[in-house]
């Protein structure tokens, strides 16, 4: 069945944002990233809003920017980690798009993201610690996507040919790659 979208989940450091740009220009598709549109919209960094008004006032933030997303068609969209904790946007996004979930190891995301200071829940003293606990109250949630990429140790491009390989063979997008 043809998606009029592409939608990346999975866990922070999973390389949706890096996998989302590219591949939305493989597809000639364009690409939008949620956490993107509520910075832009509330004029603040992520880190801010997490600050300033909590991780309620963000979950808000973010589900009226999958509302806004799912209005698009031909667009890659990037969404933040814990978008799937709100049913509601699981829902929404499965209603035009095809879910791809990215993972990696919890040794690997902690590599990819310990030297950026944007993602304020990993801001702990063991990083390590709440990526495994995090990742394991999560885990269920994933499972609600189509395909699944375990991107541990492979490189972008990599990843892409995977994703690409395995629309095509499925249908899910039209295209003559
Ligand atoms: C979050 C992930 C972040 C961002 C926010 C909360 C989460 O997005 O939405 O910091 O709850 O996992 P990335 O997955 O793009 O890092």
């Amino acid at each position: 069945m043809i998606m009029e979208n592409i939608a990346l989940i999975g866990f922070m450091g999973t390389g949706k944002t890096s996998v989302g740009i590219i591949l939305a220009q493989r597809l000639g598709w364009s690409f939008v990233d949620t956490d993107e549109i509520i910075t832009r919209q509330t004029g603040m960094d992520i880190p801010d809003i997490f600050k300033y008004y909590g991780e309620n006032y963000f979950r808000q933030r973010e589900k009226e920017a999958i509302e806004m997303v799912c209005r698009l068609r031909k667009h890659v969209i990037a969404t933040g980690g814990g978008v799937i904790l709100n049913s509601d946007n699981i829902k929404k996004l499965k209603e035009n798009s095809y879910l791809i979930c990215l993972s990696a190891s919890p040794e690997e995301i902690l590599e990819r993201v310990k030297y950026d200071k944007s993602r304020p829940l990993l801001e702990v003293e063991d990083p390590l610690k709440i990526i495994k606990n995090l990742l394991k109250i999560r885990e269920p949630y994933y499972q609600c996507a189509d395909l699944f990429v375990d991107t541990s140790k492979k490189t972008l491009k990599k990843i892409i040919e995977e994703i690409l390989d395995q629309i095509k063979q499925r249908g899910i997008v039209e295209c003559r790659l």
